[in-house]
């Protein structure tokens, strides 16, 4: 079955909402979304979009802090991009309708770890719920756009699949994706002149994890699998404070209470953070993680507390009313009066489909925006609330890119064969998918998480590889199915991982080892080296 559009968007959180609502001036759009429309990442986003509003703020300062917490790796042309243009893409999420809260009729702006100025423009604790539920509204009554939900990209169409022999060097086109219908359970062909993978993240590849369980990280490993260049897939964020024991995904508690005050403590009630940074628990998440995992295994103890008991009850409750209210009915907690049990946790990817300035990946027509793409702000560690703000400043210049093309006409795409799954058995085995998808998290929670080693990096490729080739023999047998697709890709990021972290000799941001403990002089930091994964 084939559907053609003039543009292809993959993914319907933050950064595939704008850019298929700007998109759709240019031409028709195709949006597909593999579950729900509202189930991203996006949804789910707490503390708020960082930008310098306030008198009292600059540019030059956010610029600062966040290269400052990308430890030398930031780019700092993608960094100054992103702060300056950010006012204009957050006028631009007002006019469509989200409601930012507000104090005396300004913008209320809260403060998160690494930021030296209050700046975090927010709406309460559910700022992603209200950004997804004001783009999805304007989606709905775009006449340009056709929206797909339970629609899961198996693979981008490229030279690959003409069944040409291309040579190494030769530039690669994108002509869209194969798609499975999960609810039909068809494999569709989407030709498209245009393709964006706006797909998010691949906290999944963890065992835990805030991230929804669409965070499988589909968009990396189609991207590399079709020859796009993947970099720094080494620095996976761990949120110091997800709630201790809430599940999968595991509860997220906001850096903005922090912000606002909220303490990090042992259980025995010492506070800890000022013994490893100035800024005590307002310190970038890479410290605090770290220090966090350290403590822990200090005093054998699974958790820390987050303590808020000092706090005015009566506006930690009108501030957080999400957190307040999810953490006593589901889970029994009072953050007001009780301390709150907390753990890091997966939580984002800084590396993913390296992009230039304006969206363009390695492949022609192919652009990625949002938590999958690469565009060098986060460098080795992203700046909180920094993530939100990069999706719609990247998914603007894509789309600004993509006006000054040609659409391409029906006749002008070459003949790409139907999805060929003859010899194929019905998946009867989900017990060893499920399986695989628990090993492959706990190799990667127990040798590739916070703190690193040469031998666990080892351990884990030894371990994975066997995996991986287990699972390509049983995709290549099977008929593809979301739960097959989902674990081939979580397998790939997972490799793509361990390659970038074994690649880097140093402990740096994210990437914590001890067989490179960390520098003292500043020197190092104007070392820019980028991890890169090509096909
Ligand atoms: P997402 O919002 O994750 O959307 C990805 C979309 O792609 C989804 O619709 C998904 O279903 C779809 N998809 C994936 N694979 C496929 C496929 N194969 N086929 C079809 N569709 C597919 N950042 C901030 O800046 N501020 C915050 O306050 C903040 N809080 C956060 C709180 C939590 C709990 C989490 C998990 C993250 C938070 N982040 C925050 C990070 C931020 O929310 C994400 O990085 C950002 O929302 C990513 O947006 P996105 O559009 O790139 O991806
Ligand atoms: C949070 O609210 O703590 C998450 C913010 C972010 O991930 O940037």
């Amino acid at each position: 079955m084939e559907i053609r559009s003039d543009i292809l968007v993959i993914g319907s959180g933050i950064a595939g909402l704008s850019i298929a609502l700007k998109a759709a001036s240019m031409g028709r759009v195709v949006l597909i979304t593999k579950k729900e429309k509202a189930e991203s990442n996006t949804n789910y986003a707490q503390g708020g979009i960082a930008t310098v509003v306030s008198s009292l703020d600059t540019f030059d300062l956010h610029i600062e802090d966040t290269l400052h917490t990308g430890v030398g790796l930031g780019h700092r042309d993608s960094v100054e991009i992103m702060i300056k243009e950010a006012p204009e893409r957050l006028n631009e999420l007002i006019e469509i309708g989200v409601q930012f809260t507000e104090k005396n009729g300004l913008l209320d702006l809260g403060r998160e770890g690494g930021h030296s100025r209050n700046r975090i423009v927010h709406a309460r604790d559910h700022t992603g719920a209200e950004i997804e539920r004001a783009l999805l509204h304007a989606i709905s009554i775009h006449p340009n756009i056709t929206l797909y939900e339970d629609h899961i990209a198996i693979d981008l169409i490229t030279e690959h699949h003409l069944g040409e022999k291309i040579s190494r060097d030769a530039p690669i086109h994108c002509w869209g994706a194969y798609v499975l219908d999960v609810k039909n359970n068809v494999v569709k062909k989407i030709l498209s002149s245009f393709t964006v993978l706006a797909s998010g993240g691949v906290g999944h590849v963890y065992l835990h994890t805030t991230n929804p369980s669409i965070a499988t990280g589909d968009g990396v490993a189609m991207a590399y699998r079709a020859g796009a260049l993947i970099g720094n897939m080494e620095f996976i964020q761990f949120h110091p404070t997800s709630l201790f024991n809430s599940g999968s995904p595991s509860f997220l508690i906001s850096e903005a209470i922090r912000g606002f005050g909220g303490k990090l403590k042992t259980r025995k009630n010492e506070e800890f953070m000022l013994r490893y940074d100035s800024r005590g628990s307002l310190a970038p998440r890479d410290i605090v993680a770290q220090a966090i995992d350290i403590e822990l295994k200090k005093s054998g103890d699974e958790h820390v507390i987050l303590d808020l008991r000092h706090l005015d009850p009566a506006i930690v409750r009108e501030k957080f009313p999400l957190i307040y209210k999810t953490c006593l009915e589901k889970f029994k907690i009072d953050i007001t009066t009780e301390p709150v049990p907390v753990v890091p946790a997966a939580h984002y990817s800084c590396g993913g489909v390296v992009t230039d300035l304006l969206g363009r990946t390695k492949i022609d027509n192919l652009y990625a925006c949002g938590e999958v793409a690469m565009t060098g702000v986060h460098g080795a560690n992203r700046l909180a609330s920094n993530s939100l703000l990069e999706a719609i400043v990247f998914a603007h210049r894509a789309y600004k890119d993509m006006s000054t093309k040609k659409i391409n006409h029906v006749k002008d795409f070459p003949a790409v064969p139907e999805w060929d799954d003859s010899g194929t058995f019905d998946a009867e085995e989900w017990v060893l998918i499920e399986h695989d998808r628990k090993e492959i998290q706990q190799i990667m929670w127990d040798y590739v998480g916070i703190v690193r080693s040469d031998l666990r990096l080892d351990r884990a490729k030894r371990r994975l590889l066997l995996i991986k080739d287990e699972i390509e023999n049983y995709y290549k047998r099977t008929k593809v199915t979301e739960g097959l697709i989902e674990l081939r890709n979580l397998a790939t990021v997972a490799d793509l991982i361990i390659r970038s972290a074994l690649q880097r000799k140093e402990s740096r941001g994210l990437h914590y080892t001890t067989d490179y403990p960390k520098k003292n002089d500043d020197a190092w930091l104007h070392d820019t080296l980028m991890t890169c994964i090509d096909a």
